[in-house]
């Protein structure tokens, strides 16, 4: 059953993360975003956000397929929508057991800058005309309702030994002081400052069941961290971020620290350790709702919304809420 918010939102948002979307191998991950979107457009979000892994394996024809999906739905505009980069847009990823000796191999091989150009063109109607930093995307700030939205690359680029599987991440300095000077900019002091970044500030502790989930997580949790995450912290801190989302560890949870909350999703997501009596039915599409009220409270949901079977449109929504 749905339930009623808590606060008086005057502005919500939709966060989907991790959509994998890849015509050659996730075929499914296209029809679980498309009812996902259905939902989040019947219910009238005010903007929906995306966290990376958008693509499956950063080939021009994921993109090209997210692109499609996106303006079927009319979200390809700069107050509808805003994403950022996961790992999966640039390295891609392993999606068949035999591709696990050859991937370091074409992690090594991957062009960074041409994949970032390629996110850039593909997402172009939502991001600001003027990038901040000069000629770089990232970081960028969009005003959109009573949010300062900010998005950063959180992308290490491949090293043999730092980053052989392109899934750690890294903030370089050079963005981190660009974050710190757009967030104390007093024109933003009136607003909800809200990161949008993919790479984690939890734990990772997934409890993956079926056993190719297993293998896979046991290779990705050695190469999944935030190098320097001590550091992103206490910039967002310093800066007053009151609420980040991301995504990357398929975890889907809403946790507090040091005064932040932290918004965790993915479009098909893991069971948390520390989550186990909550169910994880794989029938289910999953998104959090962030809700902004008049007086700046936060309250984010995690919804679950099942996938519509034939004959039966019905849909039933479950909630987990966190609010501030
Ligand atoms: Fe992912
Ligand atoms: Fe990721």
């Amino acid at each position: 059953m749905e339930s009623k918010s808590i606060i008086q939102p005057v502005y919500r948002i939709a966060h989907i993360s991790d959509t994998h979307i890849s015509p050659e191998y996730n075929r499914q991950n296209i029809a679980k975003l498309k009812n996902l979107l259905t939902y989040i457009t019947d219910e009238g979000y005010d903007h929906v956000v995306i966290t990376g892994d958008i693509a499956g394996h950063g080939e021009e024809r994921d993109f090209r397929s997210v692109r499609r999906l996106l303006k079927s739905f009319g979200l390809l505009e700069y107050e509808k929508l805003s994403v950022t980069i996961g790992n999966h847009d640039i390295f891609g990823g392993v999606h068949r057991a035999e591709d696990l000796f050859s991937f370091g191999k074409h992690c090594q091989t991957t062009v960074y800058n041409r994949k970032l150009d390629l996110f850039e063109r593909t997402f172009k109607e939502t991001f600001p005309q003027k990038a901040y930093a000069g000629e770089k995307l990232f970081p960028f700030v969009k005003i959109v309702g009573p949010l300062a939205l900010v998005g950063i690359n959180s992308i290490r680029e491949f090293h043999p030994f730092l980053n052989p599987f392109g899934s750690n991440g890294k903030v370089s300095d050079e963005q981190l002081e660009s974050v710190e000077k757009i967030l104390s900019h007093p024109s933003l002091d009136k607003l909800k400052k809200v990161v949008l970044i993919h790479h984690h500030f939890s734990k990772y502790q997934p409890h993956a069941e079926s056993l190719i989930n297993k293998f896979y997580h046991s290779f990705e949790s050695r190469t999944l961290k935030l190098h320097g995450k001590k550091r992103v912290e206490e910039t967002f801190k310093r800066c007053g971020v009151e609420v980040v989302m991301h995504g990357h560890t398929h975890v889907e949870e809403v946790y507090e620290n040091s005064g932040i909350i932290y918004s965790s999703t993915a479009l098909n997501t893991v069971k948390a350790k520390s989550d186990s009596k909550e169910d994880n039915l794989t029938g289910q599409l999953k998104f959090n709702e962030i809700s902004i009220s008049n007086d700046g409270g936060v309250e984010i949901k995690k919804r679950r919304v099942n996938i519509p079977q034939k004959g039966n449109s019905s849909r039933t929504f479950d909630r987990k809420v966190f609010v501030k």
